[in-house]
């Protein structure tokens, strides 16, 4: 893709200010550590589309095991498989957790990825999935979707998932940080970088204009990133990723788990 002629050339100069913070991978962060504290030890995990293996060291009480199609020039964490996600080489039935990180977005056919997930999964095991409903296009050409909190219901429960839970990952503050990173990241740096967009002589109210809301930009990114860390407003708004927590049934289980409640309501009433 051709560069935009304003591209940073070079870092910007370190600053005094407090250093931005990616307040989303602090959530999914805080998130994962719940799931995997709540995870019983010895449990068989799966990380799928596992990439640096971010989350490897808060299943070291479990049999963690990452697997990633591994087609990006970038680094790769050590892989226990090679696969794509939607044909993981694995005997049914084999985890009792998986976890799937911002990856849905990147597989063409999610629904047949999700369906693969049920597979491996042990009936009664959770899948823990996030994945964005606003963030630019990244890890090119590999990028496909973003979804909403419906589509993922849907998805889940259409390959037989039980959804446990929907919920957005950060609050209205990390969404507007993002906006503003975005603000900082791409607007007009300088004036020579606005006079390359031939604007005339309309620099003279242009340039304190868009300077200025860079300049702002770069300010409430990190307050506003600061205070999804502190307090994750969810009031009203839109979060950038959704987390859903599903469980695949277990017949024989839930079976017994229906009469046990049946015989419980019977002897209550009698
Ligand atoms: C945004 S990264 C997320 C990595 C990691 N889960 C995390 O939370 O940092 C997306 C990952 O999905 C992997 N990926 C993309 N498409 C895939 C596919 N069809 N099958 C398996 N992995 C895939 C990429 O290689 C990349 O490592």
């Amino acid at each position: 893709m051709p560069r935009p002629p304003f591209w940073p050339k070079r870092p910007s100069k370190p600053s005094s200010a407090p250093a931005y913070v990616n307040a989303s991978r602090v959530q999914l962060r805080r998130a994962m550590e719940r799931f995997a504290a709540e995870t019983p030890s010895g449990s068989r995990v799966l990380d799928a589309g596992a990439g640096t293996s971010p989350y490897r060291r808060l299943f070291r009480r479990h049999h963690y095991e990452a697997s990633d199609f591994a087609q990006l020039p970038k680094k790769y964490a050590p892989l226990d498989y090679v696969c794509d996600i939607t044909a993981i080489p694995t005997e049914d039935d084999r985890f009792d957790r998986v976890i799937c990180n911002q990856v849905l977005e990147h597989v063409p056919e999610p629904a047949q990825a999700i369906r693969e997930l049920y597979r491996v999964l042990k009936p009664g095991g959770l899948i823990f999935c996030s994945a964005p409903l606003f963030y630019a296009e990244h890890q090119r050409p590999y990028d496909f979707y973003r979804y909403t909190q419906f589509a993922l219901r849907r998805l889940f429960t259409e390959a037989g998932f039980e959804i446990a839970s929907i919920e957005r990952l950060e609050g209205v503050f990390g969404t507007t940080a993002y906006q503003f990173q975005q603000m900082w990241l791409f607007l007009p740096r300088t004036v020579d970088d606005l006079r390359q967009l031939n604007v005339g002589g309309r620099i003279v109210y242009l340039a304190p204009f868009v300077l200025g809301t860079r300049w702002m930009a770069g300010h409430l990114r990190k307050l506003y990133s600061a205070a999804e860390v502190r307090w994750k407003y969810v009031g009203h708004g839109m979060p950038k990723n959704w987390v859903v927590i599903a469980r695949k049934p277990n017949p024989v289980l839930d079976e017994r788990a229906t009469i046990r409640r049946r015989s419980a309501d019977e002897s209550g009433r009698s």
